[in-house]
Order: structure tokens, then sequence, then C-alpha cells
């Protein structure tokens, strides 16, 4: 075993992350403690999605959604964040605080969305409808956020494209089911980029519909990156931060919940006494309600990250600054969404 700084930079060209069957690694509570104590002494900041591993979540300074992460991300005075999360939020957080050292435990923590979607796609749309506005979830890469008017987030997309001037037409990408269902909600047209996200559209109507039958009491609710069906059939739909508030607040005592499972550790924080159901997705046997992408990132994996400071995410300051652009118009126009 060699874990020195070479070795460590050595493996992540191949890898995304550093190998932990390469490393002697801390195990259970001193692991917790090792990273507590790498945070210290780095003044490091541990943001993380509410979409990640329980302990990664439970170990964070910071739980949120993608909108309230870029935040946390911009306003901090840490030296390092140890983003724990997918590659687009890290990004994001770069973008906005270049100063940082931003690091990711997995490189491969990636997302259908963004991976479906880029810059030179967005360009010929752009062609093609030069009169319109580009309005992007933030689901992206920083080369497509650089060929957008405006990112949004699931928690200020609506707010947002009220906000566009209504003599443009939209284009919106790349979640198709979000975009079809902000035209409902807002009466806007707008042309979509066929993009979906691997989890949300793993829910199966059928099965939901059966579960609604035998939980007569159960409200369902579903995150807009869901197909249409589904999505007729919830009693709430709302972006990751307002199914937790709904569930918290609703005098409801039961809930199906359609989006990826990891939100459930903090629901059931947040709402103890009450039942929350996973909505279930058309094939049995795999686990598709939970993101493959975020789960990539584990303690083991934080844990060396922060002590090699790998692998980092950069970025070319001229591409930083066209994507920031966007980024910023979102910041200043959702400054009233918590
Ligand atoms: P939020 O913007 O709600 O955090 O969602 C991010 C995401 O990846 C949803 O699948
Ligand atoms: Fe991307 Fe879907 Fe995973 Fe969210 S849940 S990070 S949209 S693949």
């Amino acid at each position: 075993m060699n874990n020195s700084l070479e070795t460590a930079k050595a493996n992540l060209p191949v890898k995304g992350f550093l190998d932990i069957s390469d490393y002697a690694i801390p195990q259970g509570e001193e692991l917790v403690q090792a990273i507590l104590d790498l945070k210290k002494e780095k003044n490091a900041v541990i943001l993380a999605h509410y979409y990640q591993p329980a302990e990664i979540q439970d170990i964070a300074d910071f739980l949120g959604d993608s909108l309230q992460l870029a935040r946390q991300a911009k306003n901090t005075d840490a030296d390092m964040i140890a983003f724990c999360g997918v590659h687009f939020m890290a990004e994001a957080a770069k973008i906005l605080n270049p100063t940082k050292k931003v690091i990711l435990p997995d490189t491969q923590a990636g997302c259908s969305l963004a991976d479906g979607c880029s810059g030179e796609g967005l360009r010929k749309m752009r062609e093609e409808h030069p009169n319109a506005l580009i309005a992007t979830y933030i689901n992206c890469n920083a080369e497509t956020k650089a060929e957008s008017d405006i990112i949004v987030t699931s928690s200020n997309a609506e707010t947002i494209i009220e906000s566009l001037p209504e003599d443009r037409p939209i284009i919106f990408a790349p979640d198709k089911n979000l975009g079809r269902y902000l035209m409902k909600k807002t009466g806007r047209d707008m042309i979509l980029w066929d993009g979906s996200c691997i989890v949300h559209e793993a829910f199966s109507m059928e099965r939901i519909a059966k579960q609604l039958a035998d939980n007569p009491d159960a409200k369902l609710i579903a995150h807009p990156e869901s197909e249409e069906p589904v999505l007729q059939l919830a009693h709430f739909i709302g972006s990751t931060s307002a199914l937790l508030n709904f569930v918290e607040k609703d005098e409801g005592q039961k809930f199906i919940v359609a989006t990826e499972e990891g939100i459930l550790h903090e629901m059931k924080k947040r709402a103890p006494q009450k039942t929350l159901i996973p909505a279930q997705v058309y094939d049995e046997s795999c686990n598709c309600s939970e993101c493959f992408f975020m789960k990539r990132n584990t303690m083991e994996k934080l844990y060396l990250c922060m002590k090699y400071e790998l692998p980092e995410i950069t970025i070319g300051e001229e591409l930083r600054l066209k994507a920031l652009k966007p980024i910023e118009k979102m910041l200043e126009l959702s400054e009233a969404i918590k």
C-alpha cells in the first residue's frame, strides 16, 4: 500500500475517485471522527444534497436542495468545500466561488440530465429559434450553462419562467417532464429539449395507482421530474424542499413519495410520527428510485478526498464567467425563495 499524494494523483484520471482499496481507512465511529478532524484541520465545509447516503447527510454542515447548496457554496468563508452531491452541483459551487478549493468524493457522480445535454446542442437550438430565451435546469454542465440565458432549479423554475418577457419564445432544457409541468403551471408555451431523469422516469403509474388503492388514507407526493401519468395521480407536486415541507406541515399522516429515496432520511427526521412509503418503480428487481450517481459518494471516499484534497473541480476562467452570468440571474430572481 502506498498512500502518497503522488499515488493519489496518479490514480485519479483513470477512476475519477481515489480507489478505497489502495488506502488504510478508519472504520465506524473512527471514520466519522477522522472526517470531522480533517474538516477542522483544513477549514473545510461539507455540503450535502438530500439524495446523499444517510451517513453523509448526518455528517454534513449543511444539507439542502440544489438552490440552497449553490447559495451556501457562494457565501461560505471556509477554504475548502467538500461537495457531496453530483458533479454539476460541485461545478456550480466552483463557478460561484472560484477562490475556494472544491472537491467531490467521486467525479463519476454524474446525472442523466446533465450527461444528455451539450452546449453545442443548445447552440443549434438557438440557431433554429434565434428570438428565443434559453432557460436551463441547473442539472447541466458548465458548457451548457454558458449557452443559457438563465438557470432554474426545481424550487424556483415556476417563478423564473413567469418572469420571462411574454413576447419571447422559451427553449427549456434538459428535462422534458419538468418542462411540460412548467408549461401547464405557467401557461407559457416552451420548446423542450428531449431529456429525462433516469430515477424519476422509473416510477410506474400502474403500480403507484395500486399503492394508492391499498392505502386510501395516503397522499401521493411527486417531484416534477416524474412522468406526466404519475404527476396526474399526485395530490401534491413540488421540488425536493417543497416535498419535505409538505410532509412536515400537511395534516396527512401517510405519504407515498415519488422522488429519490434518499430524501426519506430527512423526512423521517422532520416528521417522525408520519408513515412514508417509497413509490414503486416499473422494475421490481432494481433500486431504481435511488440515484446511482448520488450514491457513488461514500464516507470512505469523502474521507480520502478531504485527506488528499482530490479529486478537485477545476474550470477555465473564460467558461466560468460565461456560466456564472445565468446562475447569478437565477439567484437574483429567486431571492425570496427559501
Ligand atoms: P433539487 O433541485 O430539488 O435539489 O433536485 C435536484 C435533482 O437532481 C433532482 O433529481
Ligand atoms: Fe440527475 Fe436524476 Fe440523479 Fe437528480 S436524481 S442527480 S436528475 S439522475
